[in-house]
């Protein structure tokens, strides 16, 4: 296997990094010593591939519209049947600027304001924030914490729907937590969507970041009879570090959901896909893996050497065992802490930059969500100052 340096500590301030620059305008804390482990993306450097095809065309210099998405689709066609055995008929993909962006045009294709729409919580911000934004109905339907890992409840879900209830959201696997969702799991919910005249849409953009011992299951591929009400959305970008090339995939079988889908693109201006974008999520899918393969093992050492030492250093403290994603959860509400006290002492006394547990829903209240995407050196740092905040 070739070898990556994962180790490489890179300078990103000063750089338009949303996760590096924006930490004094988004969360109000400033100074050149925060460490930010909040946005989800990773401080490494992408596959070598995506930086040699944006070099490439920097070199050519003539940056038109982009047209001919054969060698695209063939790169995540390939990628998605050798790492989720999913067959996908390039005809079902339809490029969108981001999964997010995705998520609204689902919205607004098959819910009308006032609508419900079911995420599980706590769950990544941007779906509540996105559906009360589209002036649907979000409703909450909280995640069991059963031996220490989050497991739906159907028959609470049950009693919190009703007729106007025609949209559900599932993350899968889960942010935050970091739970895989087993194949009965998402038969469990499909079959539910299905009596329930729900159309599901299927989040699975974390589907590579899954560790040791875990296997993501598509939905799609689950229960197959669920294809006339599943939408299904990816992307490169969490798996290959691409954030910045803001394009996704909507895959979608049904023709009659694929055409309503796309008509809504096509009625916001916004059907034509990102020509760099595209480029470096091709150049990611066909040459990525022997770097995904690299990076999967050690952020699995990250999770676990940061999960022993803040267990150890944070008496009460108590962190979700990750089974994919790098978005360490930990819960404060068994330490002594209120969530406010322990969040003073995250942010302005070790100085890290994280997301508030509070702001993915309900059940999110006592806990802080940590990015252990970062250097090793990074995460020492990260440990040693949150010791030297949490000594008494
Ligand atoms: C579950 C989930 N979906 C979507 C996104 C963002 O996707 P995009 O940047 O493609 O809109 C994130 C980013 O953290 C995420 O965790």
């Amino acid at each position: 296997m070739m070898s990556f340096d994962f180790d490489r500590v890179i300078e990103q301030r000063n750089t338009h990094s949303q996760k590096w620059d924006s930490v004094q305008s988004r969360l109000g804390l400033s100074g050149p010593d925060i460490l930010p482990m909040w946005v989800a993306d990773m401080d490494f450097q992408a596959p070598a591939a995506v930086s040699e095809t944006l070099h490439r065309m920097a070199n050519h210099g003539v940056f038109g519209y982009f047209g001919e998405d054969g060698e695209f689709k063939r790169a995540f066609c390939d990628w998605m049947r050798n790492r989720h055995q999913f067959e996908i008929d390039p005809d079902w993909i339809v490029n969108i600027h981001g999964v997010v962006a995705g998520l609204g045009f689902a919205l607004q294709s098959f819910s009308e304001p006032g609508d419900g729409v079911v995420v599980f919580s706590p769950v990544y911000h941007a779906f509540g924030s996105t559906i009360r934004a589209a002036g649907r109905n979000l409703i909450e339907s909280p995640l069991k914490i059963v031996q220490g890992r989050y497991e739906m409840d159907l028959e609470l879900l049950d009693s919190q729907i009703d007729e106007r209830t025609k949209i559900m959201v599932l993350c899968s696997p889960h942010n935050p937590g970091g739970r895989v969702w087993s194949r009965q799991e998402l038969i469990d919910i499909c079959k539910f969507c299905e009596s329930r005249d729900l159309l599901l849409i299927s989040d699975e953009i974390h589907q590579d970041l899954v560790f040791e011992g875990h296997k993501h299951c598509v939905t799609a591929n689950a229960y197959p009879a669920i294809a006339d009400r599943l939408i299904t959305l990816t992307a490169a970008t969490k798996t290959f570090n691409v954030a910045a090339s803001l394009t996704g995939h909507a895959i979608i079988s049904d023709a009659r959901l694929r055409d309503t889908f796309s008509n809504a693109l096509r009625g916001a201006g916004s059907a034509s896909p990102n020509r760099v974008g595209i480029e470096m999520v091709t150049a990611a899918y066909a040459h990525g893996a022997d770097w995904l393969d690299a990076l999967l093992p050690y952020i699995q050492a990250n999770r676990d050497r940061f999960e022993e030492a803040v267990t150890r250093s944070i008496p009460g403290i108590r962190s979700m065992r990750l089974e994919a994603t790098y978005l360490a959860w930990l819960d404060f509400s068994e330490t002594g802490y209120s969530i406010e006290e322990a969040t003073d002492r995250v942010q302005e006394i070790a100085r890290i930059a994280v997301n508030k547990g509070l702001s993915f829903g309900k059940g999110g209240e006592n806990w802080l969500r940590f990015n252990i995407a970062c250097p090793r050196a990074t995460l020492e740092e990260a440990i040693s100052r949150l010791q030297t905040a949490f000594a008494k």
